[in-house]
């Protein structure tokens, strides 16, 4: 195959579309005779309905319906759960009785001919609750602490604890992550159309097999009368993994009235029913011996959820396989509380497990007085010892070395507060970044065109990370085939299903899948160009191969057909289906992650506490790269998020009724232009014949991970400070 496509920086093959307003998110869907439904939350934190003055709402100016529990039907929700819902719990049942769960959960929707109408209405409808006060601080003594399913049980190596008491340096210490909401610029958003029993969505998904399903459950309806359309996603974050109320509302909005129906949730409702990154407390002890060998780590983590799921996440999975240590113990424990489910939030778990524990380490490193990488290398593994097997492939150490050369890492004074530009105190710090190497049963499909062109379909999504462009990649490299051949379309519940748009596992699994769909469509060329009349007629396969997108008798390029010459020899497309999945056998034999360093500047006013980000040099081994112009905007999109979780991002709840205060973007800060300084994402060179036969490991998620502790590291070495919580702010920076 000589036009090689995977690993060229193409540009977006839908930036065009973007630029131009003529790519559509969910909320640009309008149907003939659409209404507009708001939602109305509940302004108490826990208690129940007591009466809803609906009346008199109903009577203002373009009011066609106010739903709420009285008036509602009763829904089946039948059970469902994906891998996306927590295994222990049940879904929300929206306006199914008169219970309030947690501030802002929706009790009514109003639909109205306008939003204007639709919003002035809802502002006016009155409802009466009795209500008592909520438990919303997970570390409050009230708080309970439950141990989560399977899949997050306690995990013992050695002695810890044992080890710890004779560690000759060890650190012991508590660290604290703030709630964070998923802030991506396109609201959540669904239009609902009824065609007798049949439901069309045009809605805001990163998993549309799953709206699909879910939807169908909550109604009682069979999946194929569910048909979900999702072709663009502006940023999600996790957000847009599960399928929120909001979605049933719009369906149930729709049906209520007999019209298609839009419902976009405002900024403000992005705080309520759709998912946050919960928060934490970890207690993290690290121990070396003189040398500098880890000889103890102990991960205690709690995070919160609420009390109709148990949401779990990889909180201190990362602890059990960063570093070589003998005796290692990790336990994770939920806070149930009267508040909406969290859910997953880019990185979900080892962004957060692992602030606490590369904060730990950096801190060893100065209690010993050795180089915060050096501490770091010292210790790196050479098998899982967690699960006593080999990596896949595992590329740290040159990414330190690689992000360190690019840093000038060399020319750090390690004195912490010894470092100054001017009157500013100049900060450096490291942390590792890891993130598991997923992949996940995915389906595609390859039409092979008369025209010559090629149409590739999946079920998949794109919220940023561009996956039109890189599918399109792999279409034509597998086909050799110009890009500009392929069409990728994605975002129908009626393409082939895909696994979530999550857990970084997009292009294993549905690359994956596209690939075998190419193969499967030269196989079917071959069958049809060695038909009678062919000039290729009665060769084997083995007689023939494939060279940029022709077929012809090996080592002969004359005697050639094209994909167009075989479609249009008999007219009709041709049609190929693949799937794919990770062999079992290499599954069980490895240990599959991806590794990065990262590596951050900050400049702290010493005075004032401004603390400045200067720069952010991450290396990252993640396997092959689809396209490095891509990747490296993931990259820096993740450093950014990163950023905001060192610096900014902090969703606070008032403890009187659970309400978030700063549910607006001028008091949850996040990091804009201005607060972004300069960025490196560079890759290792990794050839990783274990994970999938595309060699890719994702990198959605590790961009996030690890940029918050390296931030902290710097503002301790800039300040001489340790601050164990995130966000840092000025008054951390400052006060004593
Ligand atoms: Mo990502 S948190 O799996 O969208």
């Amino acid at each position: 195959m000589t036009i090689a496509t995977i690993g060229k920086p193409l540009t977006r093959v839908d930036g065009r579309a973007k630029v131009t307003g003529t790519a559509l998110y969910a909320a640009d869907f309008n149907q003939p005779d659409q209404l507009y439904a708001v939602i109305v939350g509940a302004s108490v934190g826990l208690g129940r309905i007591t009466d809803i003055m609906a009346a008199e709402v109903e009577r203002m100016p373009g009011v066609k319906a106010v739903i709420t529990h009285q008036n509602a039907p009763q829904l089946p929700y039948l059970p469902h759960k994906a891998v996306i819902d927590p295994a222990v719990g049940e879904r929300l049942h929206v306006l199914q009785d008169e219970m309030v769960r947690f501030y802002g959960q929706p009790v009514a929707v109003v639909v109205a001919d306008t939003l204007d109408d639709a919003e002035r209405a809802a502002a006016a409808l009155r409802i009466q609750y009795h209500s008592s006060r909520p438990l919303v601080d997970p570390t409050d003594q009230m708080a309970e602490r439950i141990a989560p399913s399977a899949g997050h049980a306690d995990r013992s190596r050695g002695d810890a604890d044992h080890a710890l008491t004779e560690a000759a340096y060890k650190i012991d210490a508590v660290y604290e992550i703030a709630r964070e909401n998923h802030n991506p610029m396109e609201p959540h958003a669904t239009t609902a159309a009824w065609e007798d029993e049949r439901l069309i969505l045009w809605s805001k998904t990163q998993y549309i097999a799953n709206e699909r399903a879910e939807i169908a459950a909550v109604f009682g309806l069979p999946v194929e009368s569910v048909q979900v359309n999702c072709p663009f996603i502006g940023g999600a974050f996790g957000t847009s993994l599960r399928t929120w109320p909001h979605v049933t509302l719009a369906a149930l909005a729709a049906r209520h009235v007999r019209r298609p129906v839009k419902l976009v949730l405002t900024r403000k409702q992005m705080f309520f029913t759709t998912g946050h990154r919960p928060r934490t407390q970890q207690r993290v002890a690290v121990g070396a011996n003189s040398e500098g060998k880890l000889v103890g780590i102990l991960h205690e983590g709690v995070g919160e959820t609420s009390r109709y799921e148990q949401f779990a996440e990889a909180l201190t999975a990362v602890t059990d396989y960063m570093y070589s240590c003998p005796n290692v113990r990790t336990q994770y424990r939920l806070a149930p509380l009267d508040t909406g489910t969290p859910n997953h939030m880019r990185g979900p778990g080892e962004a957060s497990g692992i602030f606490a524990l590369e904060s730990a380490i950096d801190e060893l490193s100065y209690a010993m007085g050795m180089d915060p990488i050096k501490l770091r290398l010292r210790n790196e593994p050479t098998i899982d010892e967690a699960e006593n097997k080999p990596f896949s492939s595992r590329s740290l150490t040159q990414c330190y070395d690689v992000a360190a050369e690019h840093f000038g890492w060399s020319r750090r004074n390690p004195e912490p507060r010894s470092m100054r530009d001017g009157r500013l105190l100049i900060g450096m710090g490291a942390a590792s970044a890891t993130y598991p190497a997923f992949q996940a049963p995915a389906n595609a499909l390859v039409r092979l065109m008369p025209d010559g062109s090629v149409e590739v379909e999946a079920a998949a999504s794109d919220m940023g990370p561009g996956t039109y462009t890189s599918m399109t990649q792999v279409a034509a490299e597998f086909l050799g085939l110009p890009t500009d051949r392929i069409r990728f379309r994605l975002g129908r519940s009626d393409y082939p299903e895909t696994p979530s748009h999550g857990g970084s596992w997009t292009m294993a699994s549905v690359g994956s899948a596209i690939r075998e769909a190419c193969f499967e469509a030269q196989a079917q060329a071959a069958a049809r160009a060695t038909q009678p009349g062919s000039k290729l007629h009665g060769l084997l396969a083995a007689d023939m191969e494939w060279v940029d997108g022709r077929l012809h008798r090996r080592g002969d390029p004359s005697q050639g057909l094209s994909y167009q010459d075989i479609v249009n020899g008999s007219g009709s497309p041709i049609e190929a289906r693949g799937s794919a999945r990770r062999a079992q056998d290499l599954a069980e034999k490895y240990s599959m992650h991806s590794f990065g360093a990262v590596l951050a500047e900050v400049a702290i006013d010493p005075d004032v506490g401004t603390i400045r980000m200067r720069r952010v040099v991450g290396a990252y081994g993640i396997g092959r790269v689809v396209n490095p112009l891509l990747a490296r905007s993931q990259c820096t999109g993740g450093m950014i998020g990163g950023i905001g979780m060192a610096l900014m991002e902090r969703t606070v709840l008032d403890a009187r009724d659970g309400r978030p205060v700063n549910a607006h973007m001028a008091d949850y800060l996040m990091p804009v232009n201005l607060d972004v300084p300069q960025l490196e994402a560079h890759f290792v060179e990794e050839a990783d014949p274990h994970v999938n036969p595309l060699g890719v490991k994702g990198l959605g998620e590790i961009a996030l991970v690890g940029t918050a502790p390296a931030i902290a590291n710097a503002v301790f070495h800039a300040t001489g400070k340790r601050i164990r919580k995130l966000p840092i702010y000025i008054e951390d920076v400052l006060g004593n």
